[in-house]
């Protein structure tokens, strides 16, 4: 007989779920069984507004027709071809078209499964770039504080999450951290870049100075820091890492995983900023979340340096089972077209300001003590509860639940970073819905 998937599991013990309150969750599971475009549709038959593109990976909402008819002529016609030594079409396919949107500069892609993976990815390849081209002495890696790359080993060290460092042991050697960018005292309630911070970048040349140019391979920064509060990079604090870098001979790492695919309104954080790094990382959007897949797009300088030496040899020592997997692949070309035939990337645009003002409304509500926003993203601080640190926003997370929307929290963060579909009156909603549950909450 088959399954009614709507109905819900009668033990949820086996199950041990990632960044999760397990105990919180098995208590009162909150499940879902559907969703289509803007909404999920939970296990007890409610509609909830996705305010979050599922984990800031859905950008053109859910269950869409184009993807979901690609996945599935895919999974008929060629479920898997080796990814050493052997191509598919459709992996190529993905490879042109990403680099059709990339900044100019960017030319070459190498795909994972993850942010993570992509995170591990660029930092094996600055290292080994560096000693393609003579110079191995260059192993350390730069990160920053606050910074979330994924959670396998170097992007935990280059990362500046502190319950990482208490959680995870020693870490890898040789990884320094640059000053986070978050200053509420002077830039709290900023619409877009705040004004105050670029020279919190000037520590890079600290850094330079403590350990010499000769022995860092690279700077890893979230150009817009997602995961750990939304945190939008000063007014010219991109371009001075991109200056002082250069200067050095140190690559330039952009984190992408949440910046990529429209999120700020342009393909890329880096067009946005208008800073093009040597390699970004990449996934999330890169098939609308529906398969695991990730990509490390780089410049043309990075990837020629392992172009050398016996054609017969592998030049890069490194790949994953699934690397440009045809489904995975499928599933990105469809994305693209549907971004691209929808104008997705330009909605964003034209929609950020309207979701600026939306969100700015709930200065002065309750509990708010900073709001930040840029394109479709945006961010509402809550003063947290006085030796209780989350718990507020987690009780937003569970009304706001409860009343049918969905957002994020981190911390005593409210973060939001809906589908580029979403329509005016849906932000009227989510933010309404949101300012309600902030009145209400102890
Ligand atoms: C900037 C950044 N890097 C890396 C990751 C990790 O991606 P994944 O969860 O796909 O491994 C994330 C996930 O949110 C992210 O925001």
């Amino acid at each position: 007989m088959a399954l009614d998937r709507k109905q819900t599991p009668n033990d949820l013990n086996a199950f041990w779920m990632p960044f999760t309150a397990n105990r919180q969750f098995k208590k009162s599971p909150r499940m879902f069984v559907a969703a289509k475009d803007m909404h999920y549709t939970t296990a007890d038959g409610r509609q909830v507004l996705d305010g979050t593109a599922g984990l800031w990976c859905c950008n053109a909402g859910h269950c869409r027709p184009k993807i979901t008819e690609a996945i599935q002529k895919q999974a008929a016609e060629l479920d898997y071809a080796p990814a050493f030594q052997m191509g598919h079409p459709s992996a190529f396919e993905l490879a042109n078209r990403i680099i059709d949107i990339a900044p100019k500069g960017i030319e070459h892609v190498f795909y994972t499964n993850s942010g993570s993976e992509s995170v591990e990815t660029a930092l094996k390849l600055a290292i080994a770039y560096h000693r393609a081209k003579g110079q191995g002495t260059r192993t350390r890696l730069i990160g920053r504080e606050r910074g979330y790359h994924g959670v396998n080993f170097g992007g935990i060290s280059v990362g500046g999450i502190v319950n990482n460092r208490k959680f995870f042991g020693t870490l890898l050697a040789g990884v320094d951290h640059l000053p986070h960018t978050h200053l509420p005292d002077q830039n709290a309630f900023t619409r877009g870049q705040p004004e105050h911070g670029a020279n919190l970048a000037d520590d890079l040349e600290r850094i330079v100075a403590l350990h010499g140019p000769e022995t860092i391979a690279a700077v890893i920064v979230e150009p817009m820091a997602g995961s750990t509060g939304v945190l939008m990079p000063p007014k010219g604090y991109l371009e001075k890492l991109r200056a002082i870098t250069k200067k050095h001979g140190i690559l330039l790492i952009f984190d992408e995983v949440i910046t990529g695919f429209g999120r700020l309104g342009a393909p890329f954080a880096a067009q946005y900023y208008d800073v093009v790094p040597d390699m970004m990382t990449t996934a999330k959007g890169l098939t609308n979340g529906v398969i695991p897949m990730g990509a490390v797009l780089t410049s043309a300088e990075v990837h020629d340096a392992f172009m050398q030496g016996p054609e017969h040899m592998i030049e890069l020592f490194h790949g994953y089972t699934y690397s440009g997997n045809p489904i995975a692949s499928a599933a990105g070309i469809a994305t693209l077209e549907t971004y691209k035939e929808e104008g997705l990337f330009e909605r964003a645009a034209e929609l950020a300001p309207y979701w600026e003002d939306a969100l700015h409304s709930l200065k002065g509500v309750r509990h708010v003590i900073d709001i930040r926003n840029s394109g479709l993203i945006g961010a509402v601080e809550l003063e947290p509860i006085a030796g209780e640190p989350t718990k507020r926003a987690f009780a937003a997370f569970l009304a706001a639940y409860d009343k049918g929307i969905l957002i994020r929290t981190t911390g005593d963060i409210i973060a939001m970073s809906p589908p580029l579909i979403i329509s005016k009156a849906q932000i009227d909603e989510l933010i309404g819905t949101l300012g309600d549950v902030l009145k209400a909450l102890d």
